[in-house]
């Protein structure tokens, strides 16, 4: 070893020993003569000490180094006096006097510095990103993602689930994304898809009676991104057999209070709360609430029918709704500016055309547009909002759909805003029940809500030909602060149900043949009943981390764009890969 101990480890009751570190040279301070240097490796930083009477050469070595060389300083561990130290290091109360140096490699100028307070923009650090790994932000992600992803693997080992992998190259899976293509050489013509998920797999290995199935899976889809969303990102994908919704609940559960005691040493409440979509929509306008704090949605379209607000009645007379939020005590903290260009704008961004508000003051309405709600209007719309004095009350008229989404965002706004909540808090829940299928507007088609293997509720199959919106699917999804963390069902392992699902879908049997065909056919042969789900891993490290940028918790991330901005990818081949490959390029410059 080139070192006796590492940079984060030496402490008072080290004095007098001789040691040896290696590391990155974090900070120099030359102090007339006596260079200080916090030596840093991922362990933590130490100070060491050169001073002009250690003798000459090794002084004036140490005078040269910058930030970032990588250097082994051979002393001795001395004491600080008691004004030197420094309580916020856990080396702070000792220095290394440095007797000899080595330098193992000069560092150019880096474009930042890990130690920085001050960030430079994002490109520039995925574009350095070795040097962005050293800082303490994303080194702190980096073990954070190993422990969750270690306490996982023993979690499953221990619950008697088999590690299985499933192939990269395969065919297209139906997740709904868009696939990453990757042309045969081989088979001309032909491509593999890169997997949007292990879904299909997943199911055979149950098929073949490998009853609990787990895998850190890598998946691909080329989707637009988000703040939460990759295009390659990880899955901690499970599958069982033989059991009941109940059962992958709780074996996830069990997961989720094993990582809330080992990375924050608490204790998760179980079981976890749930609710229902239709709830969840009703209460909060989304399928993935923040659930930190209250602040539900209510709704006044009863109430309005009569109003002389043309926008409302019109809106409820042609079947939409008119929902609204109180939001307490905070009457005269919005100015209209801020009501009429920016909290419009935000609900705009959702498809609503207006925000209409109210304050509450001395019981009554008060906003340019109260002139239109005469007293009993007012009074009801007060009691059903449970409205105070000082209350801020805020609108969206428009179809079921606009008003949920837009004050969903509203909500999410506010609830930043205003700081309703604990940013450390993690309120985690089920939502439960998905629709089995939604309606595609544009194509004119029922559209799968999860994938088109979820099991349907046995007493909504009834609607399969009246009302096939109304059927529920024994889906779930969790979600905590607002992000969804994993999703799930309860499989179809009946194939007459399946082919109803697929007339539904519109999917004929000579296409659902042709794009998983393997899948129906192992089902023929022998299929138990089964169920999984898959969590996001990038997504519970960011959450865990409490960072708000998926970015953060990935070791090479890819951009808005889908670049990596390190590598450069991706890029322009060798038109012999190409030929190879009998591709022909037709790119519109
Ligand atoms: P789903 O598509 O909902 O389900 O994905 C499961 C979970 O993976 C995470 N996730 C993502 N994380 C980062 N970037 C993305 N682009 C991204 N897309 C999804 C989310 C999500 O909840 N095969 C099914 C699971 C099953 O039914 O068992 C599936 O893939 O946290
Ligand atoms: P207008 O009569 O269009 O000037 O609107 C009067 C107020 O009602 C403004 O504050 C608008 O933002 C609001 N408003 C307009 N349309 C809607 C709507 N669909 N839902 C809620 N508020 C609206």
């Amino acid at each position: 070893m080139l070192r006796s101990h590492n940079c984060g480890e030496l402490r008072k009751s080290d004095v007098g020993q001789a040691v040896q570190l290696c590391g990155w040279v974090d900070s120099y301070r030359d102090h007339g003569g006596v260079v200080f240097i916090d030596l840093r490796d991922r362990y933590g930083k130490t100070q060491v000490v050169f001073r002009p009477e250690e003798g000459s050469e090794v002084h004036v070595e140490g005078r040269q180094l910058r930030s970032e060389d990588v250097i082994q300083v051979m002393g001795e561990v001395v004491p600080r006096t008691d004004k030197d130290i420094n309580p916020k290091m856990v080396t702070g109360e000792i220095d290394i006097r440095v007797q000899e140096l080595k330098v193992f490699s000069k560092s150019k100028t880096p474009p930042f510095e890990p130690r920085t307070q001050d960030l430079p923009n994002e490109e520039l650090r995925l574009k350095y990103r070795f040097v962005d790994l050293r800082r303490e932000e994303l080194q702190k992600a980096m073990f954070l993602r190993h422990k969750l992803t270690k306490l996982a693997r023993d979690y499953f080992d221990e619950q008697g689930f088999l590690d299985i992998e499933t192939p990269i190259l395969g065919r297209s899976t139906p997740e709904g994304a868009r696939d990453y293509l990757v042309p045969s050489r081989v088979h001309e013509g032909a491509f593999y898809a890169l997997p949007q998920s292990p879904q299909l797999f997943k199911q055979i290995l149950m098929v073949s009676g490998y009853d609990r199935y787990v895998q850190i899976a890598k998946c691909f889809r080329d989707e637009d991104l988000r703040a939460d969303r990759q295009p390659e990102f990880t899955q901690i994908d499970v599958e069982m057999s033989f059991v009941e919704q109940d059962d992958v609940l709780s074996m996830i559960e069990g997961l989720l209070a094993l990582w809330t005691k080992e990375v924050r040493g608490t204790e998760l409440q179980l079981p976890l709360p749930r609710l229902t979509y239709a709830d969840a929509m009703e209460r909060f306008g989304t399928d993935k609430p923040d659930l930190r704090f209250d602040m539900e949605l209510i709704e006044i379209s009863d109430l309005v029918t009569d109003c002389e607000f043309g926008v409302f009645k019109n809106v409820v007379g042609s079947g939409g709704r008119v929902r609204g939020l109180n939001v307490k005590g905070v009457g005269d903290r919005y100015s209209r500016r801020v009501l009429d260009n920016d909290m419009k704008g935000l609900v705009g961004e959702y498809g609503a055309k207006g925000l209409a508000y109210f304050k509450v003051v001395g019981g009554k309405l008060e906003s340019s547009i109260a002139k239109f709600f005469n007293d009993e209007q007012q009074q009801a719309i007060i009691e059903r909002m449970q409205g105070e004095d000082g209350d801020l009350l805020l609108y969206v008229a428009d179809q079921p759909s606009v008003t949920s989404a837009a004050l969903a965002a509203l909500r999410n706004h506010l609830g930043r805003d205003l700081e309703l909540y604990n940013p450390e808090d993690m309120a985690i829940a089920w939502v439960l029940e998905f629709p089995l299928v939604t309606w595609n507007e544009d194509e004119n088609r029922w559209n799968a809500e999860h994938h088109m293997f979820c099991n349907p509720f046995e007493e909504d199959t009834e609607y399969f030909e009246s009302d096939p919106g109304k059927i529920r699917a024994r889906s779930y999804d969790l979600v905590c602060n607002g992000y969804e963390g994993a999703s799930g069902s309860i499989r179809i392992h009946d194939t007459k149900i399946q082919q109803q699902v697929f007339d539904l879908l519109a999917i004929s049997p000579e296409e659902a043949e042709e794009r998983f065909g393997f899948l129906l056919e192992a089902l023929r042969y022998g299929a138990p009943p089964h169920g999984g789900v898959a969590l996001g891993l990038d997504r519970w490290v960011m959450l865990f981390a409490m960072y708000d940028n998926i970015r953060d918790v990935i070791a090479f991330p890819k951009t808005q764009k889908a670049s990596d901005l390190l590598s450069g990818a991706p890029a322009e081949v060798d038109p012999k890969q190409l030929r190879d490959l009998n591709i022909k390029l037709d790119v519109k410059k």
